[in-house]
This record gives C-alpha cells, structure tokens and sequence, in this order.
C-alpha cells in the first residue's frame, strides 16, 4: 500500500499524542469499518470556545495514527466552530492524501472530533441533545464511504430512499449496481454505522 511521506512522517512522530490532564472533554469512537478506536482529549476555553490543548490515543492502524495526528494540529487554537468546519476531507489533502481503503481512517478521526464538541455543547447548555429522527440516519450515512471514489454515499447519490417508522424499523433503498464489487462492503458498513441506535429495531436495505 502506497503512503504518503507525510503519512508515514506522522505515523512514526505523531504529534500531541498521549492524554491530556483534566480535560474539558474526552470522546472515543470506534470505526465500523475495522473496529479501530481513537480517543480525543480536549481542552477547551469556556469562555472563548477555544481548544486551547488536544491530544489522543490510537487503538488501530498506521492510518488511523497518522489522521488523529493531523487533526490535533489542525483544530489546535481554533474555536470549536471553526474545529467543526474541519473536514475529513481536509484532513485527507493535508496528509498529501490516503489511500482508498484507508480513507475511511480519516473519517473516523473527524467523526470522533465532532462527537467531543458535541458532548462539550452538550454538557455546557450550547445545544440540546438531538432528537432521533431521520436526519441523524442521513448525516451517519454520510460517514459510510464508497473507496471507488473517496466520497460518501450520501454525497454520490447512492442512497435513494430513507424512512424511518414510529415502531423503529428503517428503510433504505442503495443503488450500487450489481457487479459491483464494493456492494457488499457498503452494505455491511451501513449496517455498522447505525448499529449504535437503540431507535433502530429494525433495519431494511434494499438494492437496486
Ligand atoms: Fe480502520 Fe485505519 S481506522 S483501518
């Protein structure tokens, strides 16, 4: 697999790793995609909403390291409004890009950032905690990436159709055609990524 001088630069030094003494915050997520982990530590300014200090820790691959460690660096002295601008994406070009298998890393990384902020609104009164509803099955789906194109499902248009019913059960209708190879490795993502809802008694994918 071809990696990048700078993904190796911060796989081998990462910067800010290790855990922070009381933060603000702490969130871990973990990647449906492979089951690797990453932790964020924040420290954040009550006042100003600057991250003032961030660190993390890694249970996973060389990727995965590299993305946690360029996204330390990225938010570091932003505000948390600016932090949430910061894309996987940007994190992506930042490292002078990933390979398509591993984009998936960098996802993660950002997905665990923005699960911190939101804890940090959340624990602070800046913003309620959502509601479910369908919009959180979308913007989930936005973390599911298709490797062909470095681009979420959402973004490429492959998801048609979603519904979520008073009794839990959600309908998704995907189109990825049938000789596709990735077929069955999105379809085993989605059902990943919405494991985590309790809400979700029942998941329906349908392909076209
Ligand atoms: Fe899953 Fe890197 S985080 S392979």
């Amino acid at each position: 697999m071809q990696y990048s001088q700078k993904v190796l630069d911060h796989f081998m030094k990462p910067h800010n790793i290790g855990v922070l003494e009381n933060p603000s915050i702490i969130a871990t997520e973990g990647s449906p995609a492979c089951g690797d982990q990453v932790t964020f530590y924040l420290q954040i300014n009550d006042d100003s909403h600057v991250i003032e200090d961030i660190s993390f820790q890694s249970y996973g691959c060389a990727s995965n390291i590299a993305t946690a460690s360029i996204v330390t660096d990225l938010v570091k002295g932003k505000t948390i409004e600016e932090a949430k601008e910061v894309s996987w994406k940007d994190a992506t070009n930042e490292l002078d890009g990933l390979p398509p298998v591993k984009l998936h890393c960098s996802v993660l990384a950002i997905d665990t950032l923005r699960l911190a902020i939101k804890k940090y609104e959340i624990e602070k009164g800046l913003r309620d905690p959502e509601p479910f509803s369908k919009d959180v099955i979308i913007e989930e789906l936005r973390s599911v990436i298709y490797p062909q194109a470095g681009e979420d499902i959402i973004t490429l248009k492959m998801v048609k159709y979603v519904r979520l019913d008073d009794d839990g059960t959600v309908y998704i209708d995907l189109d990825i055609p049938k000789f596709d190879q990735n077929r069955s490795t999105v379809v085993d993502e989605v059902k990943e990524h919405l494991e985590k809802y309790p809400e979700i008694k029942d998941l329906k994918i349908t392909l076209a």
